[in-house]
């Protein structure tokens, strides 16, 4: 219940934010890497083009962000103990193991995989400590005192900054069919009459007949990941 009233009191800080006359709001941001940020850079220009005010949290060891680079809204940076380069030399071994030929076998694969998702696990367990164990900067984000976080679920420990914050959350990257991980697994609220569904690709003004192509996908979508 307390996440549907946290939904609706953003759905109506977006509503007007649209309109001229109010005044915008203040957004902290979580962004991924790589695609990732690119993806929501355009969603932190449009919603400085509409007068919210955006600050994004990044770490100090973030390959992608260039948090250096003067920008129209401000940047809050955290400190790791990693480097640039060996963030990114993880996700680069990852697409490696892919690409290589002649190709090993299964099992070898398999076990480069789990090894280096063991690597990735660890570090993004450092990020997470570094930044919402650091007293001075949960005190910093707290007295900022931002009305919502938008964060990519690329960044593992984000929703639980939402819950120190006490924020309520959007996030930036809906893939899955159905939307059955988000709904199943993030408790995002997706009601099928409002909601349009992947793969579909229809908005939120939907006829009568699409929010029923819409219900249809999300049956189809369960059905298939009780069957998996
Ligand atoms: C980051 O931004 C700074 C300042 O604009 C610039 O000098 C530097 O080249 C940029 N770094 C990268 C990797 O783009
Ligand atoms: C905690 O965060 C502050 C502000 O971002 C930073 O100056 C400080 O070095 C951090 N402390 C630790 C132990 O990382």
């Amino acid at each position: 219940m307390q996440c549907l009233g946290k939904s609706f009191t953003l759905f109506v800080i977006f509503l007007f934010g649209d309109l001229s006359f109010t005044h915008g709001g203040n957004v902290l941001v979580l962004p991924g890497e790589y695609s990732h940020w690119y993806n929501m850079r355009n969603i932190v220009d449009e919603l400085l083009n509409r007068n919210h005010r955006v600050t994004v949290l990044v770490s100090s060891a973030s390959p992608t962000v260039n948090f250096t680079q003067q920008e129209r809204f401000q940047y809050l940076v955290f400190d790791v103990p990693l480097k640039a380069h060996e963030v990114h030399s993880l996700s680069e071994q990852l697409v490696n193991v892919w690409k290589q030929y002649p190709r090993p076998n299964k099992v070898q694969i398999g076990l480069q995989i789990m090894d280096l998702l063991g690597k990735i696990r660890k570090m993004h367990l450092t990020m997470c400590d570094c930044m919402l164990r650091n007293e001075t900067l949960i005190s910093r984000l707290t007295a900022l005192k931002f009305d919502v976080l938008v964060y990519d679920p690329m960044i593992i420990c984000s929703d639980l900054l939402a819950e120190i914050l006490d924020l309520p959350v959007v996030l930036s990257l809906r893939f899955s069919l159905g939307f059955s991980m988000e709904r199943m697994c993030g408790q995002m609220p997706s009601p099928p009459s409002y909601v349009p569904v992947p793969p579909t690709e229809m908005t939120d003004h939907m006829s009568f007949m699409e929010r029923v192509v819409c219900c249809l996908f999300i049956r189809v979508s369960d059905g298939l990941d009780e069957f998996g």
